[in-house]
């Protein structure tokens, strides 16, 4: 008896650890077999994973940094085998238009102007190319000045101007600053025009420039199915289109696309925060956008989070550094994420046909090959629906499980001995990440190899000897904008902008005043409202500082047109395509001696108003104090108004900001912020 029943709970025993091997191994790890395998010829060719600059002022803190902490920012985007190693940057034409986080400056604010040092994406696209001379770059506009098609808020109303306009600025990047465009799109997720594109395709073969290709029409998902039809339907307009390029296709695109034949990007798409949510929606779309889509490039909105946390989409780019003034930035998965295709890949690599080295895993997941005849990697992802969301649009649910995925390689790679191997599994609960790691080579046996894979896991697998996780020291601390700052603008180029200072209306430039008392200055240059992109303010205004913030006082010197005047605002509350829509304590000094403070940024609600010293054609310092719940201006050390309790409803906290009442050309100098924080 004794011995039976040690028996039997010997038995049982085994038996249990017998089924918790085997039973759980049979329920998490099913084995599929996947087929890569050339001799059925290759797929389309792979264009490039880029990311963009604008849309608007993304990248506009980021140029304000310092060295060595900028190169080291531009290397984990561009340099090959370093980092995110992009093969595509595309920037925004500026056009002087909030065109999201902020506006862009545009070469030309009116028609018989002409500028080419203006902002930073000239400078942008050279460090890109010095450190990559083979980056393509992908060029279009958001807005357009007003002059643009005549004033009448469209472009279309004239198309040679446009088409003028445009080439201005294709001639401008080559002969100025040596830089070959060599993608241009259209007009940003707005309404494009059928005579438009076909007159730019000619425009660019008769200035020699038949190597710019373009990429129509940079629309969401119908706006993508309405150029397909077009396509289909007006054989010259296929011609003047090389690509179509759709924004936030959700890996998919539509019967009519298809039917194109054409080359399909995803010219925008990602816009997610760059958590390891974020890092596991770019891994999800970089490999199903071809898997599902037969989508060949794939472009994330935004390169760089370098932009103030409070303006719209904080931290929706491959990494964030939006600290100039402590230098601190931060490297995040999606550079990584990114860094899994780029460094293994390039544009001009052909994908494997989907069914025989690109598609989906039995057990949820996908995975991608490609090579370029001598060389070929695989991209594998398995990623979960909840830790893959992007912004947009909707993902459906779908599940992903512990698989064993038996890979078996056929024609040109059927006798690789041994794969490279780099591996990122971002963690999500808690649990710690893990980025681009090299791992021990996968040997390859007659062909075949298996990989377990779990869910939430990123695997390349490659011939190539390159790969490598760039590593710079850590960066400086993080620190808040500093609560005591002054700047008296002489430091700049003439032409850029100003430190800090991200323009949500018209454009703000460093200028000569011509005065030796003054030097250089900061002047509204924009002249007319723009052909918009959202909403612009109707008063040119850039905002400062910190959002935060509720008790300040802030000082600058102004020279401005008697027929115009000065804005000064404390506690603005909204930027980017709300800018307009934004509340704040504003103080409106007119140049012949008016004043008023309004509660919002389009000047409608006035609380007080009067007369004031006459400031147009001197310069004056004019102060704007807010304290709680008193807010005090003066000029000249003069107080105009002294408004005490302010209601409650008002913002209690919010940007610096400063603006002209209309479109003309004041000049600021010389501010100083003390804020009590
Ligand atoms: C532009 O506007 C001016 C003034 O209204 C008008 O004379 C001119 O014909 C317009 N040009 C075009 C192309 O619409
Ligand atoms: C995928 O795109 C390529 C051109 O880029 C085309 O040749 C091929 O037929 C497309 N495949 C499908 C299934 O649409
Ligand atoms: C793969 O690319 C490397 C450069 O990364 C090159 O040296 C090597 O020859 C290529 N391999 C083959 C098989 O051609
Ligand atoms: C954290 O990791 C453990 C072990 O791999 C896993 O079981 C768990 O699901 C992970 N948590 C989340 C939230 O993904
Ligand atoms: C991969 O797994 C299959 C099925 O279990 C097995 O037959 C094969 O030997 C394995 N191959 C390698 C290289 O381990
Ligand atoms: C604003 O100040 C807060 C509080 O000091 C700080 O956490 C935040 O990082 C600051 N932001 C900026 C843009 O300086
Ligand atoms: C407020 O003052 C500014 C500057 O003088 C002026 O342009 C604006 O029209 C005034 N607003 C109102 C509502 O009077
Ligand atoms: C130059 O600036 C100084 C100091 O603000 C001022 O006194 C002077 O009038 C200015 N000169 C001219 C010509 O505007
Ligand atoms: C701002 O000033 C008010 C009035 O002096 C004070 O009560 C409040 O604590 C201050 N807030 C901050 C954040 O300094």
């Amino acid at each position: 008896m004794e011995t039976l029943s040690h028996f039997g709970i010997h038995f049982t025993i085994s038996l249990c650890i017998w089924c918790v091997v085997v039973c759980s191994a049979a329920a998490l790890a099913s084995g599929s077999s996947y087929l890569v395998d050339d001799s059925g010829g290759l797929g389309p060719r792979f264009d490039g994973i880029g990311g963009i600059s604008g849309g608007g002022a993304t990248s506009r803190l980021l140029v304000s940094y310092p060295d060595p902490e900028r190169s080291q920012i531009l290397d984990y985007l561009f340099s090959p085998n370093f980092g995110a190693a992009l093969h595509i940057l595309k920037v925004e034409m500026g056009g002087d238009a909030e065109s999201g986080i902020g506006t862009e400056p545009s070469h030309m604010h009116s028609p018989d102007d002409e500028n080419y040092q203006r902002g930073y994406e000239w400078w942008l696209m050279k460090e890109a190319k010095k450190r990559n001379p083979n980056i393509k770059l992908y060029a279009l506009p958001w807005g357009w000045p007003g002059w643009v098609g005549n004033y009448t808020n469209s472009p279309y109303t004239d198309i040679k101007q446009a088409i003028g306009y445009v080439m201005k600025w294709l001639q401008g990047a080559k002969t100025v600053h040596g830089l070959t465009i060599d993608y241009l799109g259209i007009w940003n997720e707005r309404a494009y025009n059928k005579d438009y594109i076909k007159q730019l395709r000619q425009t660019l073969d008769s200035s020699g420039m038949m190597g710019t290709q373009i990429v129509a029409a940079d629309g969401g998902a119908y706006g993508g199915q309405a150029i397909s039809k077009d396509i289909l339907d007006d054989k010259d307009l296929a011609k003047a289109v090389e690509i179509l390029g759709f924004h936030y296709p959700g890996t998919y695109v539509t019967k009519y696309t298809t039917e194109t034949r054409k080359t399909l990007w995803s010219s925008e798409d990602y816009s997610t925060k760059n958590d390891n949510i974020g890092a596991g929606c770019l891994a999800r779309i970089l490999n199903r956008n071809y898997v599902n889509g037969n989508i060949t490039s794939t472009i994330s909105w935004n390169l760089i989070a370098s932009y103030y946390g409070s303006l719209p989409y904080d931290r929706c780019g491959l990494m964030t550094a939006r600290e100039p003034w402590s230098g601190n930035y931060a490297v995040e998965g999606p550079i990584w994420v990114t860094a899994h295709t780029t460094q293994f890949t390039l544009p001009g690599w052909k994908y494997y046909l989907r069914g025989s080295g690109a598609g989906h895993l039995d057990q949820g997941g996908s995975y991608v090959s490609l090579t370029d005849g001598k060389n070929f990697t695989i991209i594998i992802e398995t990623m979960t629906r909840d830790h893959s969301k992007c912004i947009r649009p909707f993902l459906p649910p779908y599940t992903v499980k512990t698989q064993t995925a038996s890979f078996t390689l056929k024609g040109m790679f059927a006798s690789v001995k041994s794969l490279n191997v780099f591996y990122s599994k971002p963690g999500y609960g808690g649990n710690s990440s893990v980025y681009f790691m090299k791992k021990s080579p996968v040997q390859v046996v007659n062909g075949q190899f298996n990989l377990t894979l779990d869910p939430d896991e990123i695997y390349t697998l490659t011939t190539q000897a390159v790969g490598m996780k760039g590593k710079y020291p850590d960066p400086p601390q993080t620190k808040p904008f500093p609560t005591m700052y002054t700047d008296n603008f002489d430091e700049y180029p003439i032409y850029s902008e100003a430190s800090y200072f991200t323009d949500q209306a018209g454009c703000f430039e460093i200028r000569d005043s011509g005065n030796i008392s003054h030097n250089l200055v900061m002047q509204q240059v924009a002249t007319s409202f723009p052909v918009n992109w959202c909403i612009d303010a109707h008063h040119p205004i850039s905002v400062i500082g910190n959002h935060t913030w509720r008790n300040v006082s802030f000082s600058i010197d102004v020279h401005v047109l008697p027929s115009s005047g000065a804005i000064l605002a404390l506690r603005v509350n909204a930027g980017g395509c709300g800018a307009a829509g934004s509340e704040g304590i504003y103080f409106w000094l007119g140049g012949s001696g008016k004043y008023n403070v309004t509660t919002d940024m389009e000047g409608r609600d006035v609380v007080k108003s009067g007369t004031a010293p006459m400031i147009g054609h001197t310069w004056s310092t004019v102060q704007l104090t807010v304290i709680g719940r008193e807010a005090k201006g003066s000029v000249n050390g003069v107080e105009v108004f002294d408004w005490v309790n302010i209601p409650t409803v008002l913002p209690h906290h919010g940007w610096i900001a400063i603006g002209t009442p209309d479109y003309s050309a004041a000049q600021f100098d010389n501010y100083a912020i003390h804020s009590a924080s």
